[in-house]
């Protein structure tokens, strides 16, 4: 796989595929989840030489870090891949709040070591945002953890412009990690101009829609999993842009395509977009999503593209 980018600030490379694993044990958000088959994807993963893979808590939760950790340690290319976590859920008597405190994600980042069976943690990500704590007394506490070699770079994720503006104010934040897609475009009115400037990498989630943007779903598909609730499969907004995504069809079959690795190129055309981590629930998606790397587009078909979903 070639060209490698830098995330942030950090000296961290990734290739520009990578790996979401919500559907590696992320029971709690994917009912029926086979672990030995999200192993396998892990797996088909670090073969094909991604070596960006993300994680979190809450997948499982807790289950993805673990799969995760003994996949890459069967590897034994751990000093070879680069990998994300994330943590803010914590539960207390049942109860699941957002805790950005510094004293939690210092035990968040040690038990996830723990689970990922490391001794350090590539990229660290405050996943959701919490009431209390001022974001920038957040990252400090993720930036003791860096120069004590436990996390080698920052994230944030679920952030607001104004939450990322507080959690930058040091400069710390190498990655923002937001909801970012073709059908769902609102960081580009602020986070992604943000990012651009200050040089952090912004690595969108939902890339494919949760497989709406691979054109594979048509009108009548049921789902039991988080799309379920999704807007964006539900009424006149699916018909709209199952639509959409038939104009984008005619743009990928003209280049002989498959629409799920225009929509993946057209991301990484994007400033400030490094890498994509597109999850997977079997090793041929895996494989599949890698021919990413083999087109080019052409200004001309970006902007269709931007236009089509405009
Ligand atoms: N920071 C956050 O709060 C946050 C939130 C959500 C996700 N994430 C991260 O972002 C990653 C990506 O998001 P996501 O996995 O939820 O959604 P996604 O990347 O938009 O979609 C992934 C889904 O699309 C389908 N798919 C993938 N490749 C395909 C291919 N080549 N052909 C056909 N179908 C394909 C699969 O589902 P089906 O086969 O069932 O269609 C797969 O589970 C996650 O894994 C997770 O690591 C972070």
């Amino acid at each position: 796989m070639n060209n490698p980018v830098k995330l942030g600030q950090s000296d961290l490379y990734v290739n520009p595929i990578g790996l979401g694993t919500n559907a590696v044990g992320g029971h709690n958000i994917y009912p029926n989840l086979d672990e030995e088959q999200g192993k396998d994807v892990v797996r088909q993963a670090i073969k094909s030489g991604v070596n960006f893979i993300d994680t979190a808590f809450i997948y499982g939760p807790k289950r993805s870090e673990e799969l995760v950790g003994e996949v890459v340690k069967e590897s034994g290319k751990r000093e070879e891949l680069i990998i994300a976590t994330k943590a803010a859920h914590r539960t207390v008597n049942g109860k699941t709040t957002l805790d950005n405190s510094p004293t939690f994600l210092k035990e968040s980042v040690d038990s996830a070591l723990k689970r990922l069976q490391t001794d350090y943690i590539d990229l660290f990500y405050i996943h959701f945002p919490d009431e209390n704590t001022p974001k920038a007394e957040a990252v400090g506490a993720l930036k003791e953890l860096k120069d004590q070699g436990k996390v080698r770079s920052i994230g944030v994720s679920n952030f607001s412009i104004k939450q990322l503006e507080d959690a930058n104010q040091d400069g710390y934040v190498d990655v923002l990690q937001s909801e970012y897609n073709l059908l769902k475009r609102q960081a580009e009115s602020d986070l992604l101009p943000y990012t651009a400037e200050n040089n952090i990498s912004f690595v969108p989630y939902f890339p494919l829609a949760s497989g709406l943007l691979t054109g594979k779903y048509s009108e009548g598909a049921t789902f039991n999993d988080l799309r379920a609730d999704n807007p964006l499969f539900q009424g006149e907004l699916f018909k709209e842009n199952l639509q959409k995504i038939n104009k984008l069809r005619a743009v990928a079959e003209s280049k002989n395509e498959e629409v799920a690795h225009v929509v993946l190129a057209w991301y990484l055309t994007r400033d400030s977009i490094d890498s994509i981590i597109p999850g997977a629930k079997n090793i041929d998606q895996v494989k599949n999503n890698l021919k990413t790397l083999d087109i080019e587009l052409t200004q001309s078909e970006i902007d269709r593209i931007n236009q089509i979903f405009r």
